[in-house]
């Protein structure tokens, strides 16, 4: 039977409004194009998978008011299996996007329903190739869940974004691959994240703290893994034209993950994970953008390996 990937995480609908700038404190600026679009890191991650053709199950919290049946609705449409998802009182997962232009944004995120579930849930691993967490639940949601990974021998990726606060100490060792952004890098360390050699240096810092590959999200410089042994590999990111970044990384870290279901070498997962990147930040939304697993070889298809 093939492998199928487990997401667990956060849903939201992404309340948009496209700006010039970021208004100062007390300034009222005017905004367009307000729209309601699915997102939120878990779904976006495991649309990305879905749309790259993995067997993906989604485990995340949709809340009783309107916006939860959309969610459901773009999920399913992505080919994401819902059956380890659940309703519970209480409003959906909200994210407030300001898009400014160059497709750069800045959000405020209301948790709701993402932050509702109950305290000791279970996750099925029968033939699970992956769990990918984020950190838009609560913190217990994925321990419980990295916990059940390694006790069934399923590698973790976590996606560090979602909370600035540090990963706590007793699970950072229960995560075989780490994918912070360079801010979420340096948060997390305390170290700068200004170039390759600094990058490199507080990826070392993360895993003297236990955890796995350390797989570095610079972009539009591309990324950088870490493994544990062995030498760095650097991908550049693929050029194009930046409509919006929102879910770029959700898609990267996604596609990335299919990789490693898939049994790709480091090399192919990389160029996997910037091409779908690529096609994601040329279309506005975050869930809505994740591309196919044809546009993405299309892509791959004319990019000198
Ligand atoms: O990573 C992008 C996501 O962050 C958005 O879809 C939004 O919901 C926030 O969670």
């Amino acid at each position: 039977m093939a492998k199928h990937l487990l997401v667990v995480g956060s849903a939201n609908a992404d309340l948009y409004v496209e700006i010039q700038r970021l208004p100062l404190p007390g300034e009222t600026l005017p905004g367009r194009n307000a729209a309601v679009r699915p997102g939120g890191k878990g779904a976006n991650q495991a649309a990305a998978a879905a749309r790259l053709g993995l067997p993906t199950r989604f485990a995340g919290r949709f809340g009783s008011d309107a916006f939860a049946a959309p969610l459901r609705e773009a999920l399913a449409g992505a080919g994401v299996d819902l059956s380890p998802s659940r309703d519970v009182p209480g409003p959906t997962g909200q994210a407030f996007i300001l898009l400014q232009q160059g497709g750069e944004n800045s959000i405020v995120l209301v948790g709701g329903a993402n932050r509702a579930w109950e305290e000791h849930p279970r996750f099925d691993l029968a033939d699970c190739g992956a769990v990918l967490l984020q950190r838009e639940i609560p913190e217990n949601i994925n321990r419980a869940a990295a916990h059940a990974a390694r006790a069934a021998g399923v590698p973790v990726v976590m996606d560090c974004g979602g909370d600035d606060e540090p990963i706590p100490g007793d699970l950072l060792p229960l995560l075989d691959v780490v994918s912070p952004n360079e801010s979420e890098l340096a948060r997390l360390t305390g170290m700068p994240t200004e170039d390759d050699r600094q990058v490199l240096a507080a990826a070392r810092c993360l895993q003297a703290k236990g955890v796995g590959t350390v797989l570095v999200k610079l972009g539009s410089r591309g990324c950088l893994l870490v493994p544990r042994s062995g030498e760095p590999v650097r991908q550049l990111a693929f050029k194009v034209n930046v409509v919006d970044t929102t879910g770029a990384g959700d898609c990267f870290t996604g596609a990335y993950t299919v990789g490693l279901v898939e049994g790709m070498s480091e090399h192919q997962r990389l160029r996997l994970a910037c091409a779908a990147a690529a096609l994601c930040v040329q279309r506005l939304g975050a869930l809505p953008s994740m591309p196919t697993r044809s546009e993405v070889d299309g892509l791959l298809s004319v990019m000198p390996s």
